[in-house]
């Protein structure tokens, strides 16, 4: 099991260096903001962000990690996470989630958003709030003095409080000089559980909220997880650093 692994604790320098990755992540995030649209393939949001990471001097994080074959994971309403641009264009009335990895200099930067396409439903725009906040949620949870999982179970009981579910398959993360890095952070769990936190530890939470069910399953390309009722999903994520108070958000945007 992880539990017993190290969590790696960084120095103020290497958080420094987190920061600017994570900088560039933000810089995609916004600019990303800008061209999601009907009619935009999201290959072509694939290439900006590839090309916005290489001007910078970085490299895209997800490329090649066990063979992904994109910059992004782009996932449309019922997807969850880890679609693959392509030619598939976003339709008005569509949420997309668009997730961004970036290695500068051997440091991690990882964040992901949801966008509404145009006008969406007001199912839609609940569930992009609730789990907007819900990831604010757990990041306040994120303080010296609290144990991990606290931050788990506030993320939970806010979302099945707003009538949604968590996904259980897959977890937040540490993250520093590896993509991933103990410990795994479940949006789910009981209070008080878990290692406790200390300053200098560094996590991306990522919470995946989903209209219906739980349930998920990955499709046959072997990467695109959807939800296996069809109903829709949505993902938040920033790269935090804990600190002697609140958290600070490395991925800001
Ligand atoms: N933010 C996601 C994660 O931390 C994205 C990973 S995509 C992958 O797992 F291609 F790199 F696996
Ligand atoms: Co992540």
């Amino acid at each position: 099991m992880h539990t017993n692994a190290v969590i790696i604790v960084k120095s103020p320098r290497e958080i420094e260096q987190l920061k600017k990755s994570n900088t560039i992540v933000a810089e995609v995030i916004q600019e990303l903001s800008k061209r999601v649209a009907p009619g935009v393939m999201t290959r072509e949001l694939d290439q900006v962000a590839e090309e916005i990471i290489l001007s910078k001097g970085a490299f895209p994080a997800f490329k090649g990690y066990r063979n992904y074959p994109a910059t992004l994971c782009v996932s449309i309403n019922e997807e969850v996470v880890h679609g693959i641009p392509g030619p598939r264009t976003l339709r008005e009335g569509d949420i997309v989630s668009i997730d961004v990895g970036v290695n500068l200099r051997g440091y991690f930067g990882d964040a992901a958003i949801t966008f509404p396409v145009g006008e969406i439903d007001q199912g839609a725009k609940g569930l992009l709030e609730a789990t907007e906040k819900a990831l604010h949620i757990g990041i306040g949870m994120a303080r010296v003095g609290n144990r991990l999982h606290d931050i788990s179970h506030a993320i939970q009981k806010w979302v099945e409080s707003n009538g949604f579910s968590v996904v259980r398959d897959f977890v937040g993360h540490g993250i520093g000089r590896n993509l991933h890095e103990e410990p795994q952070i479940p949006n789910f769990g009981s209070p008080g559980q878990g290692p406790r936190l200390e300053k200098g530890m560094v996590f991306a939470l990522e919470p995946m909220v989903n209209e219906g069910s739980y349930e998920v399953k990955i499709l046959s390309d072997g990467w695109t997880v959807v939800t296996t009722d069809g109903k829709r999903s949505a993902h938040f994520e920033h790269t935090i650093a804990i600190t002697d108070g609140e958290a600070e958000i490395l991925s800001t945007f």
